[in-house]
């Protein structure tokens, strides 16, 4: 199969790296790719959003499947187009899409389908939002309903702060037309996690579970960022309770979706809290999580290739998912300043040392003059694989302590949720 992924970040590097150990791979190509997945086929340098030049390239280069990382192309609709010229496309259309492109179109197709989330408004009036956020006797969270990169949400501390952060979002334009529209949602406690799951319209198959770092410092302190590091397995999570999960959430959505002429083929992201009232789904997402895919697929047994074509012919049930019984930890390795701004184009070293324990994905990285440098908020993503979580997190520190870059940082107490103690 000649294979396409659509992206550049840390994600499509290890979509990259997982579909290169397949059987079924006789080319891939990556669109527009980083230094990661150059080294394992061949970037594209063109622009995502011009669907018609994707299609023209998939068409010259007799592409059989291309799988979409991000979600703003599946959010511009660029599956639709790609299906429209033929090819099979592992990534929901546009209409699917809405189920992580529209906080207020998520939290009201949760509502027709009953799936566990917290209460909300949702608004696009400045002064209907303030009135609400006024009468509502519970502390809230402030979200942009548009696609803000995981990165518009606001967690005040108490209602003076509540009503400056909506004020930032909705009259200041912190996150730009993302906040045309906000969620105004119950703030709710409790463990997170994610669980991914194939599905090809009809059958959900849960992946192993993992949970993300959104924070960018030590202690779950500072800014919330796309994710800063990741594990799996998740001992709050046992299979009990993901296959409730599954069946409260990830499922209903899935058939939700179809039911409403809208059947989502792709990877279904559940952001999960499971309070003391039950889990509760804080979002989903239409793709794979960054950083959570760069520690599942190192856990996926099976050929991934396989399984994203039987989403795409509708046949998901009739392939096997197994995992690996072992643990994987994910380092994200940011520039000086991210989430804020930050410089780029300082050269990385300490990339060449191999290991089988870790890998490395590139993220915000490209090469000028033979060298590869920053050039992005999240560079690096170091995976480190182990018997348990303990292990993987120690192979994941060892690897970055050969790796440099001006302005450097990442957290260093990445998975200590499951360690049951903070560093
Ligand atoms: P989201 O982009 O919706 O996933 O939100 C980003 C982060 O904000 C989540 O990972 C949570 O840590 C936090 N968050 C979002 N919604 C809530 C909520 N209703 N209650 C508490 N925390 C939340
Ligand atoms: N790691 C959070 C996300 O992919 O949305």
């Amino acid at each position: 199969m000649k294979v396409l992924i659509i992206g550049s970040g840390g994600r499509e590097h290890s979509l990259a790296w997982k579909v290169a150990l397949s059987p079924l791979l006789t080319k891939l190509h990556a669109l527009p790719g980083n230094p990661g997945t150059a080294a394992l086929g061949e970037n594209l340098p063109l622009k995502v959003d011009d669907h018609g030049a994707v299609v023209r390239v998939s068409e010259q280069r007799q592409i059989d499947l291309v799988i979409v990382g991000p979600e703003a192309p599946l959010a511009a609709g660029l599956a639709d187009d790609l299906r429209a010229a033929g090819f099979k496309v592992f990534g929901p259309g546009k209409a699917a899409a809405r189920i992580e492109a529209s906080k207020t179109f998520s939290k009201q197709f949760m509502g027709r389908h009953a799936i566990p989330t917290a209460r909300f408004g949702a608004f696009s009036d400045y002064s209907a939002a303030l009135e609400h956020l006024r009468r509502v006797d519970y502390p809230v969270v402030i979200k942009a309903s548009g696609l803000a990169a995981g990165k518009g949400v606001l967690i005040p501390e108490d209602k003076p702060r509540a009503e400056e952060a909506l004020r930032q979002v909705m009259l200041a334009g912190e996150f730009g037309a993302a906040g045309d529209e906000v969620v105004i949602e119950e703030r709710l406690e409790g463990p997170e996690l994610t669980l991914l799951a194939f599905s090809d319209g009809m059958t959900v198959r849960a992946m192993v579970p993992s949970q993300d770092h959104k924070r960018a410092l030590d202690g779950d302190l500072g800014l919330n960022t796309g994710g800063m590091g990741a594990y799996s397995p998740v001992p709050v999570c046992p299979p009990d309770v993901a296959a409730e999960l599954v069946r409260v959430a990830l499922q209903p959505a899935v058939d939700g979706l179809r039911a409403e002429g809208s059947p989502f083929v792709g990877v279904l992201y559940g952001g999960f809290m499971l309070t003391d009232d039950g889990p509760k789904v804080i979002e989903f997402n239409c793709r794979f999580g960054d950083p959570e895919t760069q520690v599942v697929l190192p856990l996926l047994d099976s050929d991934f290739l396989e399984i994203a074509l039987a989403c795409v012919e509708g046949r998901l049930d009739q392939v096997a998912v197994r995992w690996r019984n072992a643990a994987a930890a994910c380092i994200v390795l940011a520039s000086g300043g991210y989430p804020g701004p930050y410089a780029s184009g300082f050269p990385i070293s300490g990339l060449d040392a191999e290991n089988e324990n870790s890998v490395v994905f590139h993220a915000g990285t490209r090469v000028v003059g033979g060298q590869v440098v920053t050039a992005g908020g999240r560079v690096l993503g170091i995976t480190g694989l182990g018997a348990d979580i303990r292990a993987a997190l120690a192979a994941a520190y060892a690897r970055i302590e050969s790796i440099r870059f001006e302005g450097m940082h990442y957290r260093r107490d990445i998975g200590w949720r499951a360690l049951g103690e903070h560093p």
